[in-house]
């Protein structure tokens, strides 16, 4: 577990992008994705907005996928799961290199066929305390041509990243600029904001 945290964070310093391949373990991506399967069926997602509570903006024209937040209040085993993992790595990252990351927000995203997420930055405007955004892939048999590549935009060096399963992708909420590019097939992943408040 340690050695995929080290990945993650050593690719980070390196390229400004971190990326651990396998961040999540087979059997957990299986069940998160059954989760998120399960909310699609019973109708608990949501068409998800841009900005914060003060200035909520809905705009499917910006991102088309639906969401649904994460919480320790659902008691679910497989969330639990996942959050002493961002547990253990926060620790870890606070350790290591004085994140000082002080809580942080998870949801479940669905982007059907056809859907994607313009370019944009990860902290808003009227609020700064997201620090670091991760996300996580719950794809198995993604290929280049089901597209739905999350692309950053760094000065001469832009990245293209398949959203495979068990991949976690790791980068500063307020520097990187970055879109999804529209998916070929139904696409999920966990996305979330280490915070400093
Ligand atoms: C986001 C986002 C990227 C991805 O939700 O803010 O940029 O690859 N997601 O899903
Ligand atoms: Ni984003």
């Amino acid at each position: 577990m340690e050695n995929d945290f080290e990945t993650l964070i050593e690719s980070f310093i390196k390229d400004n992008v971190g990326i651990a391949d396998h961040f999540i373990n087979h059997p957990l991506a299986q069940h998160l994705k059954q989760n998120l399967l399960t909310l699609l069926a019973e109708n608990k997602l949501m068409a998800a907005g841009t900005g914060n509570q003060q200035t909520i903006l809905m705009d499917q024209s910006i991102r088309s996928d639906s969401i649904y937040w994460l919480d320790r209040n659902h008691h679910n085993v497989y969330e639990d799961e996942f959050f002493d993992l961002i547990d253990d790595f926060v620790k870890y990252l606070n350790r290591s290199c004085f994140a000082g990351i002080t809580s942080y927000e998870f949801h479940y995203s669905l982007y059907e066929q056809g859907s994607y997420y313009q370019k944009h930055l990860d902290q808003f405007k009227n609020n700064t305390s997201r620090k670091y955004s991760m996300i996580s892939y719950l794809n198995d048999d993604w290929v280049e041509a089901d597209g739905g590549q999350l692309r950053i935009y760094q000065n001469y060096n832009n990245k293209t990243i398949n959203p495979t399963e068990g991949k976690t992708v790791f980068f500063k909420s307020n520097e990187l600029a970055h879109e999804v590019l529209v998916t070929n097939q139904r696409r999920m992943s966990i996305t979330g904001w280490l915070k400093r408040d």
